[in-house]
């Protein structure tokens, strides 16, 4: 198999611990163990001593009931049986993709996305078109183009939901039209809503696809909403007996189980799933505020407000690509972003903003940024 280069993974493993300011960071600022119990008021001995008796074996091949639960929680009408707990998203992401895709098969994949989206069907042999979300749209999806890619050999729609890079929601309509479509043309509809919950409204749309349509597959992990990224817990969800099977059987020759911390962890936290939303709710909030400000300070700089999620994009009209902006910004101020061009959107840059707690923080990340723009 030809592997393409994921750009913005190699990107951030260049750059990413060596920067000062890491507004790339699409995690919402990552909690300790000690800040995981002091949020959900739980007492790290209790935990720590429970585990530490347990023996350390593959353990519950298919998830633990408590972390199976947990995820059950996150939506409406999803029974145990019906979530595969993977390696993080990603890990989810590559095991869903490559059981669905065969070579030949016809997928649709909104862009810009996160690249696995649509780079796993391209390497599996499938014939891929890209529904291009526009600046105009505010990145929501045209169910008219939509439709229109879609044709008898269509297999696979894959969207991003909320959006990473342009933080673009879905509303409960659009949801629809997008499943219906789905339906009318009896294609799997994966969902990568690892930024689901993560709404700026209280009263937005989270509505996952998983509770509207039996050939939806939805895809999430612990990293995004939960702050957790560093235990490498992810799931898939599926309502489909056949396709559970397959991905099971695949799961077996590349994963086997979840390390057993990673899901007493997760267990722990989905068990307090309010007070963990509620902060990174908070977080999301606040830092989107001052980057709304800091981007209408700026002359060259222009944004679509994102309505969820962690990251945005942010376009400059400077004459310099994005990659080299990025690069000599992060030498010149120590200032980490993602080049636009990552993500196939040139003269732009992709901003993580959720990547501390503390607003005073993200300002000085975004006055260096300014900085850098001013010897342009
Ligand atoms: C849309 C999307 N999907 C999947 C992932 C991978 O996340 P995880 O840490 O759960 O593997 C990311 C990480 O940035 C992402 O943005």
């Amino acid at each position: 198999m030809r592997i393409e280069d994921f750009k913005v993974e190699q990107w951030m493993n260049e750059w990413e611990t060596t920067c000062t300011y890491n507004v790339a960071e699409t995690c919402t600022y990552s909690v300790t163990l000690d800040q995981l119990f002091e949020i959900c008021g739980g007492s790290r001995e209790d935990f720590m001593d429970e585990f530490a008796s347990r023996r350390l074996t593959y353990g519950d091949i298919e998830g633990s009931p408590a972390l199976l639960r947990g995820i059950c929680d996150l939506y409406e009408t999803v029974r145990p049986e019906h979530v595969i707990t993977t390696h993080g998203a990603a890990g989810a992401n590559h095991l869903v993709l490559t059981t669905l895709v065969e070579p030949g098969d016809h997928v649709i994949s909104v862009m810009p996305t996160y690249q696995q989206l649509y780079a796993i069907p391209t390497m599996c042999g499938a014939r891929v078109s890209t529904l291009h979300l526009e600046r105009e749209d505010r990145y929501h999806v045209d169910a008219t183009k939509l439709e229109s890619l879609c044709d008898d050999e269509t297999k696979v729609i894959c969207i991003n939901n909320p959006n990473n890079p342009t933080g673009a929601l879905l509303s409960r309509d659009e949801l629809q039209a997008v499943v219906d479509i789905a339906r009318r043309h009896d294609c799997w509809l994966v969902c990568d809503e690892v930024y689901r919950l993560l709404v700026q409204d209280d009263d937005a749309c989270t509505t996952s696809p998983i509770d509207l349509y039996d050939k939806a597959v939805v895809v999430s992990s612990m990293s995004k909403a939960w702050s957790l990224a560093g235990i490498r817990l992810g799931w898939c969800i599926t309502k489909s007996a056949d396709l559970r099977r397959d991905l099971l059987s695949h799961r077996d020759y590349d994963l086997i189980s979840c390390g057993m911390f990673d899901e007493a962890v997760a267990a722990y936290a989905l068990g307090h799933a309010d007070r963990l939303l509620a902060r990174s709710r908070r977080i999301v909030r606040q830092n989107l505020r001052v980057v709304e400000e800091w981007v209408e300070s700026e002359p060259h700089l222009s944004f679509v407000r994102p309505e969820a999620g962690t990251t945005c994009l942010v376009y400059y009209d400077y004459d310099i690509d994005s990659y080299d902006l990025c690069v000599h910004m992060l030498r010149a101020e120590g200032v980490l972003v993602t080049p636009g061009d990552a993500f196939e959107e040139p003269r732009s840059m992709r901003l993580g903003y959720a990547y501390s707690d503390d607003v005073d923080d993200l300002r000085e990340g975004l006055a260096a940024i300014s900085r850098f723009l001013r010897t342009l």
